[in-house]
């Protein structure tokens, strides 16, 4: 039996937090240890260059995602963990893909739509102003991405449906020109996938500002996760856990019986300072051989280097050969 392929593309900007971990990074990594999946985990470096220009930023974000996923316990044996920049076929397969994609499809992207539409409250009489082409053709690298490994399911969060949707319209076109060439991959939206809070209860997420790295070190990570906003009950007074941001993110991390535990001692009146004393220590044994591992390989990337060079190595076993086939079949080869 052939296994599914399973795909999924993290973009090299920031650091990565509680909710990455949770949201998306717990599970990829437990999927890498199912021998029933054969799935591939990328850096995906060409996409952080559509929203950040600072290169030492997305050299550092490099490091730290691969770092982190390693640290994690990322089975690189079963999965084929690789940077996007190392398997050049990507961007030709994106080139041929362009060519077959038709501008109205790209015009209805959210990302681009949010955009121009932003420029247009504030006035602007441009409706493009400031909007690069890698943003309003990202959804087609994002296809090659996935076409490039044939891949059946990407796990993806819910902003990312569209993307997925026109990776299949962009198959279908390619395939009904030229012959069956791609699998028509399917989103899969952890629907039971837990949402994070961050510090100010709203989802945990860069862009507000309200995150808990992952792998800060222990005394920042207590730190922050005592700046974690709650209302102002003092202690022994009954909580409800309900809509509590510290409930919220412990729920993560806890099985069923340690929550029946935690209800009832909100229901006691457990008092805030205590709560968060419990939830530190609950994520730090966790997390705390995890981190340990990641310092480590942070001191010594050239381990990370060799993991994802091997990881390079396999994906373009595979890539190679597919562009090949692909150049062909769209009239580009050798005269003789
Ligand atoms: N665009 C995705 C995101 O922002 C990341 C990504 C890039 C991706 N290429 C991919 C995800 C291919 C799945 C498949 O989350």
């Amino acid at each position: 039996m052939t296994k599914a392929i399973v795909l999924t593309g993290i973009t090299t900007t920031g650091t990565p937090h509680l909710g990455n971990y949770v949201g998306a990074i717990r599970p990829a990594i437990a999927a890498s240890k199912d021998p029933g999946y054969a799935p591939f985990y990328f850096l995906a470096d060409y996409h952080a260059l559509i929203k950040c220009h600072e290169p030492e930023k997305v050299r550092q974000s490099s490091l730290e995602i691969a770092a982190t996923w390693l640290a994690l316990g990322l089975d690189t044996s079963n999965a084929v963990f690789y940077r996007q920049s190392d398997v050049p076929e990507i961007l030709e397969l994106a080139w041929m893909l362009t060519c077959v994609t038709s501008k109205g499809l790209m015009n209805r992207a959210h990302a681009y739509k949010a955009a121009v539409s932003d420029n247009e409250e504030s006035g602007e009489n441009d409706p493009d102003k400031g909007i690069a082409m890698g943003l309003f053709s990202y959804p087609i690298l994002m296809a090659a991405d996935i076409l490039m490994f044939n891949a059946n399911k990407v796990p993806v969060g819910k902003d990312q449906i569209q993307h997925i949707e026109m990776a299949r319209d962009i198959a279908g076109r390619f395939n009904h020109i030229y012959g069956e060439h791609f699998v028509l991959p399917e989103a899969v939206i952890d629907e039971h996938g837990a949402v994070l809070s961050g510090l100010d209860g709203r989802k945990m997420s860069k862009s507000y500002n309200n995150t808990i790295p992952l792998f800060e070190p222990e005394k920042k990570l207590r730190k922050l996760i005592n700046k974690i906003k709650t209302n102002s009950l003092e202690p022994g007074e009954p909580k409800d856990p309900n809509g509590c941001t510290l409930f919220s993110i412990y729920q993560a991390f806890a099985t069923a019986g340690e929550m029946a535990h935690i209800r009832q001692r909100y229901a006691e009146g457990i008092g805030w300072g205590e709560m968060k004393q419990t939830l530190f220590e609950h994520i730090n044994e966790q997390i705390a051989p995890a981190r340990e591992r990641y310092e480590a390989l942070m001191q010594a990337p050239e381990h990370i280097e060799a993991e994802l060079q091997s990881g390079a190595e396999k994906a373009r076993a595979i890539s190679a050969p597919f562009l090949a086939e692909l150049r062909k079949a769209v009239g580009i080869a050798k005269i003789a």
